[in-house]
């Protein structure tokens, strides 16, 4: 007999008028293990000491969301939401304090409406399933979002969202139109019946610390028949630090229809400690076009025209995903839930403002060499970024060069390993303090870095939030409290990063 099971599911059972046990699972559920795995995408999280929730609820209705909040309040438990599980940190599916999850991934409708130009996609639906059901309906329409099909939309969509349309039409919510959300009282809210503001806050502050995103309506973004995509590496030997340097000014700057990724990382070659610095590439546009373009803007990158392969927008996104041979490959791959691996992960950000000076890369490379093991992922800005206001969402880093991730993987489960390469991390982040964006430093709310702060929702709890929430909104951080403040004053909704709410006064 477990008394907080029984009394959730006599109140989620009332409240929807049916027999909910399948929906909801206790620790001695047979089911229990593999709903909480299924969508746990960072090994470090899934071993047998990570913390497990009280509770699992996989609500299969917009209303069963709502019982799911008023049932779950009076219990005092942390109440985490998990659309897709990709939060880097786990906070979606982990807590140091008891915990229930609310896991939304039978919740993954998708509605595309051609002739408007729009679609309704759920929040436990993948950008995979969204591209894929877009494509379905017109080859010549996408959507600005993640490179990873198996990211959800409701943790990537609430945090901000990013992919290598970003240079043409801004971020996944530079895009959106509606969105419907649970609130703290159990009510169903569209844009008008929650207002500007709340709408505002969920289109890129986290939705986990103002309700439960049940979906957005998203606009849908024009892109040509044919699109080219490439890859082309250099190591030190061969240019890399005069290609890097040189990329640092052509990518933000270039056509807005070409996205030039740069890849850093440290590789034995030729028995040889070096870097190999690769940049991955989507044009909005035809081979030659490119390959003209980039010969006078970045001739150290030598493209050919034999390094250029032209295809569709959605045959890109599955070659982005390193999706090899994507023009034979069954489309279909990407509505594929049933992953079998996940990594042991880390990741972190920063944002650069200032080109680095050529000396400055001879040295980040010597640096990334001598750690090891952490690569960069270098996403330009410019573009249509520039021009959108740093207030017009909470994702206030409009104005940058561009972004960094820091990025290490492993695959070994052992302790020091993890110990040395999250330590590598946080070495190599403090060697960059010379070159990012300062006062305060930013980073990218959805790249989640708990090392950056935590907040235990304690006496300190709004200082506690002003330092991560400074480097992830900036000024708007603000406005975010406000609205917390307003629409969770009890804060229901609350995580190790969630926004906080104002300090009562004495
Ligand atoms: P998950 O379910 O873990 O949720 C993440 C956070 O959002 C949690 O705090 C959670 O509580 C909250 N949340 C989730 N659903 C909610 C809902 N319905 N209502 C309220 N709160 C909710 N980012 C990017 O911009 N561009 C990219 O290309 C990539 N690529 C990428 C690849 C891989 C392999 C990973 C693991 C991650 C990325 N990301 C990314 C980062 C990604 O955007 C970020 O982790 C998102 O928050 C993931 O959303 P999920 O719904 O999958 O995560």
């Amino acid at each position: 007999p477990n008394p907080v099971y029984n009394s959730f599911l006599k109140c989620f059972s009332d409240k929807t008028k049916t027999p909910q046990a399948q929906n909801v699972f206790s620790q001695t559920n047979s089911s229990f293990s593999s709903v909480l795995r299924a969508y746990i995408r960072n090994a470090r999280f899934n071993t047998s000491s990570t913390p497990k929730p009280t509770l699992i609820i996989t609500p299969r209705s917009d209303s069963h969301v709502s019982a799911a909040v008023l049932c779950a309040k009076p219990l005092n438990f942390v109440f985490k939401v998990r659309s897709g599980g990709h939060d880097y940190d786990g906070l979606s599916y982990i807590s140091d304090k008891p915990f229930f999850v609310l896991d939304l991934s039978n919740l993954r409708n998708i509605t595309v409406d051609i002739a408007d130009q729009t679609a309704w996609i759920s929040a436990g639906a993948t950008l995979g399933e969204v591209y894929y059901r877009i494509w379905e309906k017109s080859k010549v329409h996408g959507f600005p979002a993640g490179i990873c099909p198996t990211v959800g939309v409701g943790g990537h969509l609430s945090g901000g969202g990013y992919g290598n349309l970003l240079r043409k039409f801004g971020l996944s919510v530079d895009n959106l139109i509606d969105a419907k959300i649970v609130d703290v009282n159990g009510r169903i809210l569209d844009r008008k019946s929650m207002g500007e503001d709340l709408f505002w806050a969920i289109s890129g502050g986290g939705g986990g610390s103002f309700g439960v995103v049940l979906g957005y309506k998203i606009k849908l973004v024009p892109v040509p028949k044919t699109v080219t995509v490439f890859r082309v590496e250099k190591f030190i030997e061969t240019g890399a630090v005069d290609m890097v340097h040189k990329w640092q000014s052509v990518g933000y700057r270039t056509d807005r229809n070409l996205f030039l990724r740069m890849l850093l990382q440290p590789v034995t070659r030729n028995r040889v400690q070096t870097v190999r610095a690769t940049v991955v590439a989507l044009f909005l546009g035809r081979a030659d076009k490119v390959v003209s373009l980039l010969r006078k803007e970045l001739p150290e990158l030598a493209l050919k025209k034999e390094n250029c392969t032209e295809m569709t927008w959605y045959q890109s996104a599955l070659w982005w995903d390193n999706r090899l041979n994507a023009t034979v490959i069954d489309p279909k791959v990407f509505l594929d839930r049933n992953l079998d691996s996940s990594r042991f992960l880390k990741r972190k950000s920063d944002y650069v403002a200032t080109e680095i000076p050529r000396d400055g890369i001879e040295s980040l490379f010597k640096k990334m060499i001598e750690l090891g093991r952490v690569g960069f992922a270098l996403n330009p800005y410019g573009g249509k970024m520039a021009e959108i206001a740093e207030d017009a969402t909470p994702m206030p880093h409009r104005k940058m060069l561009y972004k960094i991730q820091y990025s290490v993987n492993w695959q070994e489960s052992s302790p020091e390993i993890e110990r040395d390469l999250l330590n590598q991390s946080r070495v190599l982040h403090g060697f960059m303090t010379q070159f990012v964006s300062k006062n305060p430093r930013s980073a990218y709310f959805n790249y989640r870095d708990v090392d950056i702060g935590v907040n235990d929702h304690g006496p300190n709890s709004y200082e506690q939030g002003e330092v991560y929430g400074r480097m992830y909104f900036g000024r708007n951080f603000d406005r975010l409290v406000k609205i917390k403040t307003a629409v969770d004053p009890g804060n229901f909704f609350r995580n190790e990063q969630s926004i906080p709410t104002l300090p009562r006064k004495a």
